[in-house]
């Protein structure tokens, strides 16, 4: 294959926005796209110079494309996914992969079956400050976990909620905040600290007029006694992020996109009977490395997904670890609805059956003003305004 001709389903906010950095990629071409709604294919098909389908089968069986990038509503993104691998396609699907995590481990069955490349749009992953935080956490120079604490501030107005029908609900989304903001983050906080193996999680909605969470948080405890902390909400401006992981050698701190790394000079543990000192502490020694300066965001993930399908470039977010984000996601919904502590990894049929309750009682919009506009294609223009 000397290019990788990709499809793209579901061309929305975001999938237009994919469509839009095609031409910069290199050994690849957007060839298709589809849509469920006919006048937005059509009118994006145009505008990009490709065909166009109604529906993801009509695409994926036209012979044109070898990828697909799925960009539609999360429940839609297995059922395209495995459509896709029985018939030998690859699979970049947009996060979360799915809504709930059996949904989602058939999707990742079938992609280890049909030996197709399936990656998940983590373009966090690819920010400078998360890439140094991984080296800092694989060479060890953090130690044993000890903490991990994660508060995910997001503004979300009724407007957006408005602006599609599926949006916060059961039966259209299949989650709030931990569904549609939060799954980059919990993807990091997974990525970078590993899973827990309980924990006690809450949600509530109090703001906006919606089915779904608006916020969640949650206390965690993993294999090796450590302790983590999540809070995610989409009713704070300005957005930001906050990350700490303690190890017993060290600390990271994440404020938005910087990054600091504490390195101490003696463990912990070590320390702890080691001085003599009543207010005796360890040296803690900033060490954070050089930031690389490029962050390739989206562009970087599909690059990395056009090169793993023509010569094996190992994948930065693989499909399967979309399961870790979509796991924490159900196990906080699991916990709150059911009043209970829940242990990991997710009795996937408990949250099926959970969903399937909340699905039957979910209702129909009463407003829906439709808007396909995407966060950063938004805050982009108001930047050149
Ligand atoms: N990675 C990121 O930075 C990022 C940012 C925004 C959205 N997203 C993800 O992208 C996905 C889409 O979000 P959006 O904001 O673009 O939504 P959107 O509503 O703007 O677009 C979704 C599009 O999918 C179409 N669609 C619905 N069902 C379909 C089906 N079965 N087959 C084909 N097309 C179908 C809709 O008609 C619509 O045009 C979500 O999963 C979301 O989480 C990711």
């Amino acid at each position: 294959m000397r290019k990788v001709r990709i499809g793209v389903a579901g061309v929305g906010g975001m999938g237009q926005g994919h469509c839009a950095y095609m031409g910069k990629l290199k050994r690849a071409e957007l060839a298709a796209v589809c849509d469920n709604y006919a006048p937005i294919a059509k009118e994006v098909g145009e505008k990009f110079g490709v065909p166009h389908f109604e529906g993801h089968v009509k695409m994926l069986d036209s012979g044109l494309v070898d990828a697909v990038l799925i960009a539609t509503p999360h429940y839609f993104h297995p059922p395209i996914a495995i459509d896709a691998f029985k018939r030998g396609i690859h699979v970049l699907s947009e996060k979360p992969i799915g809504v709930s995590v059996k949904q989602a481990r058939r999707m990742v069955r079938a992609a280890e079956r049909s030996g197709c490349v399936f990656s998940v749009m983590y373009q966090l992953r690819c920010s400078p400050a998360a890439r140094a935080a991984k080296e800092i956490v694989e060479s060890g120079r953090l130690g044993e976990l000890m903490r991990v604490s994660m508060t995910l501030s997001y503004f979300r107005s009724q407007a957006y909620y408005d602006a599609g029908g599926w949006r916060a609900t059961w039966r259209g989304e299949g989650g709030g905040v931990l569904l549609n903001q939060a799954p980059h983050g919990l993807d990091q906080f997974a990525w970078l600290a590993g899973m827990p193996k309980r924990l006690l999680g809450r949600t509530r909605t109090r703001f906006h007029e919606i089915e779904v969470e608006e916020e969640a948080w949650a206390t965690m405890e993993f294999p090796n006694g450590a302790h983590g902390y999540l809070y995610a909400t989409v009713n704070e401006a300005p957005p930001a992020t906050h990350f700490e992981i303690v190890g017993d050698r060290g600390k990271i701190v994440f404020d938005d996109n910087t990054m600091r790394f504490w390195e101490l000079q003696h463990p912990v543990r070590e320390y702890i009977w080691k001085t003599r000192h009543m207010w005796g502490s360890p040296e803690a020694k900033l060490a954070t490395p050089p930031l690389k300066a490029s962050d390739p965001g989206h562009i970087g993930i599909t690059q990395n997904f056009v090169n793993a399908i023509l010569k094996g470039e190992k994948l930065i977010a693989p499909g399967a670890e979309g399961l870790w984000s979509l796991e924490l996601a159900n196990a906080i919904i699991l916990s709150s609805h059911r009043k209970k502590e829940v242990k990991l990894p997710l009795k996937a049929n408990e949250y099926e059956e959970l969903l399937a309750e909340l699905v039957a009682a979910s209702k129909p919009k009463k407003r829906v003003r439709e808007q396909r506009v995407t966060d950063w294609a938004y805050t982009k223009k108001k930047r050149k305004q």
